[in-house]
């Protein structure tokens, strides 16, 4: 962490909730590499100024980012609705258990599996969502971004975690397929003419992207 996040982080007051589920992440030997600080609050605020009622979540891990993304809904009929997608069926009983104890049980469902194949139940199912948080395996990203793309309401939000990949984005000597796929996603954002969107460098880099229409 640079000194600029860290005195950005300093200023909050640490977030108890948050907290627990980062000790929990640990605890279950899980890997800890949830959302940023900073980030999640970021999701929050934009889950709630854009209105958002239902949201699509790739890689659940332990839960973290879907508290953030349930907070934002929570003036919503119902508080909104989550769907999450996640490979490992051990995660999601753990991401589960983070949002019943965050007070939001009945807004999360998991859906555990590979996620292009749970992306493309939904698509059949004809089910449409209003955010997006991409935040799963990295060779993924450009597929996850169809998948959004088809998936969205108009004016949807679409947001990707670790798009610096702890700086082998930038790296020429890295060539392997999730470097390759993370910039080939990076470039998609950039200059989608479905997209508009800015990318922020901060942390370990966060795509932000508005489905015109
Ligand atoms: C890492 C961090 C992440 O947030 C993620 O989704 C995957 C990997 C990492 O730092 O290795
Ligand atoms: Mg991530």
């Amino acid at each position: 962490m640079s000194d600029n996040e860290g005195y950005v982080d300093g200023l909050y007051d640490a977030d108890d909730m948050l907290e627990r589920v980062k000790s929990g992440i640990e605890a279950e030997g899980m890997p800890s590499i949830s959302i940023a600080e900073g980030y999640g609050r970021l999701l929050t605020l934009l889950v709630r100024m854009s209105g958002a009622g239902s949201v699509l979540e790739i890689g659940a891990l332990g839960g973290y980012s879907g508290i953030c993304l349930a907070r934002g809904m929570e003036e919503k009929p119902g508080g909104g609705s989550l769907v999450s997608l996640e490979l490992l069926q051990a995660y999601a009983d753990v991401a589960a258990r983070h949002l019943a104890e965050a007070g939001y049980g009945g807004v999360a469902e998991y859906i555990v599996g590979d996620a292009k194949q749970s992306l493309e139940m939904l698509k059949r199912q004809g089910r449409r969502f209003d955010f997006f948080f991409i935040d799963a395996d990295k060779e993924g990203y450009p597929v996850y971004l169809d998948y959004a793309l088809e998936l969205a309401s108009p004016g949807a939000i679409i947001v990707g975690d670790n798009i610096l990949l702890r700086g082998r984005t930038t790296d020429d000597a890295k060539q392997g397929p999730a470097v390759q796929a993370v910039r080939s996603f990076n470039e998609r954002i950039a200059r989608d003419p479905r997209l508009e969107s800015t990318i922020l460098p901060g942390y370990d880099g966060l795509a932000i992207a508005r489905v015109r229409g």
